[in-house]
């Protein structure tokens, strides 16, 4: 959808929100959402609680120094939920007629693919939003990154290194369980940053047959240590740990690496990513633009039909796990 005029002449007022599980990274976006609004003259309402804080009202008037000292911050200073009520017709018309009374005409979505499926009944109902994906999970299509992969992945990578350490030290094998609820991502680039042995994700088929045997032919060579890094989505790592344990009598020790993934200050890519997002949805809106994503595809900004992109599976890089797979034999 684009409405023609100039910028202007489109919104006044345009509200922001964060939604679903928090990422590094967010409070960036939100930074960038507020002040590049301003920039161009157009006032910023901040959305608490997510969607929940849109039915409530819990909405507040945001200015250049509400986002001031947050571009570093874990979390996000809206605060977010989950929201259930959000997904039925009455709830989302609660939400459209609170937008109404606090004059808000476009609204900045920033969050996962639950987020965006709020974000897409509003646009459907009417109402003008655009989607900034933020998630750890990097499951969103349509954008290369999303806001907060990078941070978890590198919260990985330093747990990992550290497990490493201390299975060097006692020669155990280790299941490390990552997030990313039913994607790989987090699971793979974790393990080929870190040379796991084995890389269990859900976009690929495992055999836990050959897990066991690459197992065994690493300590028939008298390798005395490994580490197997297995994406939540495929199940539970303690359930790898003891099947792993049982068959090949390793001294075997399972982490579930847990919430610690969500937290922590952003990298600096997620927070130029952030901010670029975040700048770039409102210039989306003030365009005219609605039911939009934004994303990076090759180290360029670009939106997608929010329907589409909903519609879409997330996708791996499947040369990616051949090549972890080719450099652990
Ligand atoms: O989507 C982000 C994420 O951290 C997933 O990786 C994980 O499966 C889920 O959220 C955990 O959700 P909650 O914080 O509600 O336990």
């Amino acid at each position: 959808m684009n409405i023609e005029g100039g910028i202007d002449s489109i919104m006044k007022r345009i509200g922001v929100l964060t939604s679903g599980g928090d990422s590094p990274g967010m409070n960036a976006a939100i930074r960038a959402v507020v002040r590049k609004a301003i920039y161009h003259g157009v006032e910023v309402y901040g959305i608490y609680q997510g969607y929940a804080g849109l039915i409530s009202g819990d909405i507040r008037k945001m200015e250049l120094g509400s986002v001031g000292d947050i571009i570093h911050r874990g979390g996000t200073i809206l605060y977010t939920a989950r929201c259930e009520e959000f997904k039925t017709l009455e709830g989302q018309k609660k939400g459209i007629e609170q937008l109404k009374k606090f004059g808000i005409e476009g609204l900045v979505v920033i969050g996962g693919d639950g987020s965006f499926a709020g974000a897409q009944k509003l646009t459907e109902h009417g109402f003008p939003t655009v989607g900034v994906p933020g998630t750890i999970d990097n499951d969103i299509p349509g954008t290369d990154f999303t806001i907060g992969f990078d941070t978890a992945l590198n919260t990985v990578i330093d747990a990992i290194d550290k497990i490493r350490d201390t299975a060097t030290s006692h020669d155990r094998t280790y299941v490390i369980e990552v997030m990313g609820r039913n994607a790989g991502d987090l699971a793979l680039w974790s393990g080929l940053a870190d040379g796991a042995e084995t890389i269990v994700i859900p976009e690929a088929d495992h055999d836990i047959d050959q897990i066991i045997s690459r197992l065994q032919r690493g300590q028939e060579r008298g390798k005395k240590h490994s580490i197997i890094v297995v994406a939540e989505g495929v199940g539970s790592g303690m359930d790898f740990g003891r099947e792993i344990s049982e068959r090949t009598g390793a001294e075997t020790r399972v982490t579930v690496l847990g919430h610690i993934q969500r937290g922590g200050s952003p990298t600096g890519f997620d927070r130029v990513l952030a901010s670029r997002l975040g700048a770039k949805a409102v210039d989306l809106l003030l365009e005219g633009q609605a039911g939009v994503t934004v994303g990076i595809e090759n180290n360029k900004l670009v939106h997608h039909d929010i329907t589409e992109v909903l519609q879409r599976k997330h996708s791996i890089d499947l040369d990616m796990y051949r090549l972890s797979q080719e450099l652990s034999i």
